[in-house]
């Protein structure tokens, strides 16, 4: 069977076609992201409104890439482009204008294509975002006749691992750490999840990025601090800042988290601070991440002790971070050999919509009409 996924549930605006074989395996005809970075450089970080209007911008030249690729896109009228269907588009695109115009000539230009099941990120995330892409599956998925089903962005977050891992046992323990969730989760198996602890203010990467832009580094902030944190490591001369930074939360009982006060900590190390030289930024990333790190371990290795767990996944943007993958994975090595550690390949990490396919592919059963699809910013994956 062919997914063709839409995931837009923060900036980037995310198209993907997963072919799963009657083997089981899974193929990627397709995986194209269109990035908005440039805008969050521009402005220094995501702005809603500002994020709606590139994804409507956006996702049609994106689904024509993604089908270009994976060979799905084919010229010639869709036999079923009648006035009744435009209505229907026009109704679910109302709010959408840019897009429906766009989709409409899309439509009268290019056949249906081979696809069998659409998937679409429903939330968390950003609403007006979440939205576009929502309603963008729903015009499809009603103008081709195309069965549909809505995917939890967090669980995509875990799910990719599956792409290339399908030995992942369980109980597994997840930490889904990006741009606006920090969350330790219990995995029982696919689709049975509890929550053990979360972020009780910022998520982990909100504080990558908040920490950069009291730095003065730019957006967005993860991968830059983890570049400056490299280069002040490879400094020999490095032994660490005078001034450490705090690690909140780390000596309590639960999976909580708690990012504000790091961010606040920078920003009155930093006004203290005369000389803000290359050196001085190097070392206050390296301090940062460092802190944020040694958070992240030591609540996800007690969750992986307490429960047990055979496998300990890693999935969001913050994911992507090279200390945190080597670091996680050496501790685990260490104190629990026996449990498997699993994290998607870098930019599988960062928001794409091929975890959102083979979250679809997993939960293939529950489609649903398309009409009963809402978008939800709070969405959650347990209670
Ligand atoms: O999962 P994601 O792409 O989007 C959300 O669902 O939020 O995560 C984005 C977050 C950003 O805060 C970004 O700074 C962070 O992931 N990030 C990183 C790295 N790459 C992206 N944080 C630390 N190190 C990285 N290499
Ligand atoms: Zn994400």
């Amino acid at each position: 069977m062919k997914i063709l996924a839409i995931e837009t549930s923060c900036d980037d605006t995310g198209i993907a076609i997963l072919e799963v074989l009657p083997s089981g395996e899974f193929k990627v005809l397709s995986n194209v992201v269109s990035s908005q970075t440039a805008l969050g450089k521009k402005y220094g970080g995501v702005f809603p409104a500002m994020a709606k209007r590139a994804h409507q911008k956006n996702l049609v030249p994106t689904f024509i890439e993604a089908l270009k690729k994976a060979k799905l896109l084919k010229t010639g009228l869709s036999q079923n482009f009648t006035a009744v269907k435009k209505t229907d588009i026009s109704e679910i695109l109302e709010r959408e204008p840019e897009l429906e115009k766009k989709l409409v000539s899309f439509l009268k230009k290019y056949k249906k294509p081979d696809i069998d099941l659409i998937s679409v990120t429903n939330g968390p995330g950003l609403e007006p975002c979440l939205w576009v892409g929502v309603n963008f599956a729903k015009a499809i998925s009603s103008f081709w006749n195309i069965p549909i089903v809505a995917v939890n962005h967090i669980e995509s977050h875990i799910l990719v691992n599956f792409l290339e891992n399908s030995e992942i046992k369980f109980p597994a323990i997840a930490l889904v750490v990006s741009g606006g969730h920090t969350q330790i989760i219990l995995v029982k198996s696919i689709g049975k999840y509890e929550i053990l602890g979360e972020t009780r203010d910022d998520a982990a990467g909100e504080c990558f990025d908040k920490c950069a832009k009291i730095l003065g580094l730019g957006y967005p902030g993860g991968p830059i601090i983890s570049k400056l944190a490299e280069k002040a490591q490879r400094n020999s001369s490095y032994v660490g800042l005078n001034t450490k930074l705090p690690r909140p939360m780390i000596g309590t009982k639960d999976y909580d988290f708690s990012f504000s006060g790091l961010k606040t900590a920078v920003l009155y190390a930093d006004r203290k601070s005369k000389v803000k030289n290359k050196k001085y930024k190097q070392e206050m990333s390296a301090e940062v991440q460092q802190a944020i790190i040694d958070v992240l371990i030591k609540k996800t290795m007690k969750a992986v002790k307490d429960f047990k767990a055979k496998s300990l996944i890693l999935g969001g943007g913050v994911s992507a971070n090279k200390e945190l993958r080597n670091q996680m994975q050496k501790k685990l090595a260490k104190e629990l050999p026996e449990a498997k550690f699993f994290v998607p390949t870098p930019n599988l990490s960062t928001d794409n919509a091929l975890m959102t396919a083979i979250t679809g592919f997993y939960h293939k059963k529950n489609t649903v009409d398309w009409k009963l699809i809402q978008a939800n910013g709070n969405l959650r994956i347990s209670k």
